[in-house]
């Protein structure tokens, strides 16, 4: 295990649409890094993408800070329901360090994936897990929090991130 540099946007691999994980076993020793690389940061979620890896996989743990662990690993992962209603946060994330942004996202969420036992799972997620799941779900897609912000908000944002060290 290891804890891998995160990248840091406007790196382009973070706007890169990722490729599905075909075989789980492959993908065992990057999890774990992931999960170090998290709750190094500290975090509660970060996707394959953030450090390097173009694979559709992101580990989470929304509980972790609280003193509840919750780790979920999720390969190849999909919302097959998601509520009409909403729930904004501030969001940050650990490739736009610094900034936190008001993003509109689903207040509960049905989500699919595959385990790293290569077994279908699937789970109900509300609050900040919700939130985290969504958020690193975009990752996947090469979309970042501040893509879903209106042109006016991203622009003051990136100009906050442009000023951090
Ligand atoms: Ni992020």
């Amino acid at each position: 295990m290891s804890i891998r540099p995160i990248l840091r946007w406007p790196d382009p691999r973070l706007s890169t649409v990722c490729a599905p994980v075909e075989d789980p076993a492959t993908v065992e020793a990057l999890v774990l890094d992931l999960f170090e690389t998290m709750y190094a940061a500290p975090g509660r979620g970060i996707a394959a993408p953030q450090v390097g890896e173009c694979l559709r996989l992101f580990v989470m743990d929304a509980g972790w800070k609280q003193g509840e662990m919750t780790p979920l690993a999720c390969l190849n992962p999909r919302f097959v329901q998601m509520s009409e209603a909403q729930a904004v946060g501030p969001e940050g994330c650990l490739s736009v360090p610094g900034v936190t942004a008001e993003v509109p996202r689903s207040a509960e969420v049905e989500m699919a994936f595959t385990d790293l036992g290569g077994q279908a799972q699937q789970v109900r997620l509300s609050g900040a897990a919700a939130v985290i799941a969504q958020h690193e779900m975009d990752h996947l897609d090469g979309v970042m929090h501040f893509d879903r912000l209106d042109p006016q908000a991203r622009t003051a944002l990136l100009a906050v991130y442009d000023a951090v060290p």
